[in-house]
């Protein structure tokens, strides 16, 4: 949440930061601002609120800006949207500019402390405590202002606040340093060649280098054009780690598409690819990962297994429990991470606990890692963003590989996390009652899952049909059994996120139990059936809806059901039950982009939502 971009090098620093600002959009949309130095040594600061072109419109390429300015894109915490909210925040005497993504709990006690000492706020965030207690400690320091002062300041401060932060800073008497820091948001360094950047992600960087830096909590860092060092808080040195980034700044563009949700609809195959790429063993009937660091012997005592995940990604938690108990015979639970990291749920000794996140910055997802790491259980997490903080800390990991997702609602990181979860329950499986020949199937399967998406995808146009002739309705029921339950809540999910319709995931049968009084000509539904031992269930419930007046669209791989039981029926390929949750997510997927088309709704950025949520 909030985007994060500094800037130092030769290069005129507002269009940097513009273009990093835009890759960091999806982080939020409220308001937008950048202070930059000027070559006459003093520092323009412009602010907007809305999305980041109303501040992009007024930014001109200027001459007279120097190579060194931060920015932030923001959502809202504290404060409402106005330009008095909108970073950077300067302190009261003009000499700290400074832009925050976090929160600061203790900010109301540092607030009254700083305006008895007559310290003068102008707006209603928890932010800008920050510059104003930089600045007020940077005061304390009698003499000259250098950067080891300015270092001091920033040291002292942050000693003294609670909560969260990722952090970039100029000071005015400081024309050539820039600092940035970290606890509990990712910050992420850019070396490049005499230039480097701070930012909240790599995908503001990419366009200009791509050896970064994953700074850590507690960790400080001064840059100048050529020169960076990093410090703990305490002032330990720390000797940094710089990793490339992989894939390339184009994948993070449109490419053509109109939507980002939709170019990453049509990305799936590839990145179903990617995440079974080195890992499938046909010989063996097996899949492979390197980097559970569990060996034969460890994964041979897990006897339970807990995953741990927040909205998408808790979706695709469920559907691993169905595939892993049905696979391995491994009992799993599924637990929200927001409330496992508080509830203290009891755990067997041996169990194994998985963490799903795309982004792998979810704060609830981290906290809820940290707390099970602390309690002594190995972690291992299904993470899509490589160097992510999840990723750093756990004890193993699968990295998706999906390349890098920017439309706020989730589809290729979902249907990615769906298929590692179907490898991982073959591994599993494998290693106790699964046979060779099972085995070889499924493996099978997960190798023609892209081809089965690319005819899948052909479906679009007759999806966007449906669509048109559904988008006005006001509420959707979402039904489907076993594990097409999790993904009629994530049908569901989509709608509600991109399309602000109201939609409710249910299992088939638990209508009956109360969500069939919503029912009537004014609240389609949406059921799931496969074709397999649930498919004549499912129709009854099919039934169900008609006999009272509910429109009804089927999503099935069987070519057997009548068009007249339902107003539309999509079919999607038929494939092996390891992998048929992908195939039946994406016409789903399609249905909510198009609806939310149909209604105008801003699909890669919709209200209220940012793409990786590292606040409470
Ligand atoms: O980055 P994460 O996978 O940890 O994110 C978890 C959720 O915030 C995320 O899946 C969210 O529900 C998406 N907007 C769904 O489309």
């Amino acid at each position: 949440m909030c985007g994060i971009v500094g800037y130092i090098g030769n290069d005129n620093a507002a269009p940097i930061l513009l273009n990093g600002l835009k890759r960091l959009e999806y982080r939020g949309y409220d308001s937008a601002g950048m202070a930059v130095w000027q070559k006459d040594r003093t520092i323009k600061l412009i602010k907007r609120t809305g999305k980041v072109s109303n501040l992009a419109a007024c930014i001109s390429i200027d001459k007279e800006d120097a190579g060194v300015g931060i920015s932030h894109t923001r959502w809202a915490t504290h404060g409402g949207v106005t330009e008095a909210n909108t970073h950077p925040h300067v302190s009261w005497d003009q000499q700290i500019h400074l832009v925050h993504n976090g929160v600061i709990e203790n900010y109301q006690t540092l607030k009254n402390s700083l305006e008895s000492k007559g310290v003068t706020f102008y707006s209603e965030t928890d932010s800008e405590i920050l510059a104003n207690l930089i600045a007020y400690n940077l005061q304390q320091l009698d003499g000259e202002i250098t950067t080891k002062t300015v270092y001091k300041a920033i040291l002292t401060s942050l000693t003294n606040v609670e909560g969260t932060y990722g952090l970039a800073i100029m000071c005015a008497s400081l024309p050539g340093t820039l600092f940035g820091a970290r606890k509990g948001s990712p910050l992420i360094l850019g070396v490049g060649k005499n230039e480097m950047m701070l930012a909240s992600d790599a995908s503001a960087i990419r366009a200009r280098t791509n050896e970064v830096v994953y700074l850590d909590d507690n960790q400080i860092v001064t840059l100048t054009e050529d020169n960076f060092s990093i410090t703990t808080i305490e002032e330990a040195e720390v000797v940094p780690e710089i990793s490339t980034i992989s894939w390339k700044d184009e994948d993070a563009e449109l490419q053509g598409f109109e939507h980002f949700m939709l170019k990453e609809i049509y990305d799936q195959p590839a990145a179903l690819e990617n995440a079974f790429r080195g890992r499938l063993d046909m010989g063996e009937g097996i899949s492979k990962f390197g980097g559970l660091n569990l060996s034969r012997q460890d994964i041979r005592r897990i006897d339970r297994i807990t995953i741990v995940a927040c909205g998408t990604a808790w979706h695709a938690g469920l559907v691993g429990e169905y595939l892993i108990e049905k696979y391995s015979r491994i009992p799993v639970e599924v637990e929200y991470a927001s409330e496992f990291r508080y509830r203290n749920t009891p755990m067997d000794k041996n169990t194994l606990v998985i963490v799903i996140s795309q982004s792998g910055e979810t704060i609830d997802t981290l906290e809820a890692q940290r707390e099970a790491q602390r309690k002594g259980y190995h972690v291992i997490g299904i993470v899509n963003n490589v160097g992510s903080t999840i990723a750093r800390e756990n004890d193993g990991g699968i990295y998706q590989h999906s390349g890098p997702e920017i439309g706020v609602a989730s589809t290729k990181a979902f249907t990615s996390q769906l298929l590692i979860l179907a490898m991982l329950s073959i591994y599993l499986g494998r290693t106790r009652d699964l046979s060779y020949t099972d085995g070889c199937q499924a493996i099978k399967a997960v190798m023609e899952l892209p081809n089965l998406v690319k005819q899948t995808l052909q479906l679009a146009d007759s999806i966007k049909g449906i669509a048109k002739k559904f988008a006005h309705y006001d509420d959707f029921l979402f039904l489907g059994r076993l594990e097409m339950f999790p993904i009629a809540l994530e049908g569901a999910l989509k709608l509600k996120e991109i399309s602000y319709i109201h939609a409710e995931g249910y299992p088939a049968a638990e209508m009956k139990h109360g969500p069939i009084a919503l029912i009537s000509e004014k609240c389609p539904s949406i059921v799931i059936v496969p074709d397999d031992e649930t498919l004549k269930k499912n129709l009854s419930s099919v039934q169900e809806v008609r006999a009272r007046n509910g429109k009804v669209i089927i999503i099935t791989d069987s070519n057997e059901i009548p068009s007249s039981l339902a107003d539309e029926l999509i079919i999607v390929p038929k494939a092996h039950d390891c992998v048929r949750p992908v195939l039946m997510t994406i016409p789903l997927q399609l249905l909510s982009y198009y609806i939310a088309l149909e209604l105008g709704r801003d699909v890669d950025k919709p209200r209220n939502l940012a793409k990786s949520v590292t606040v409470e």
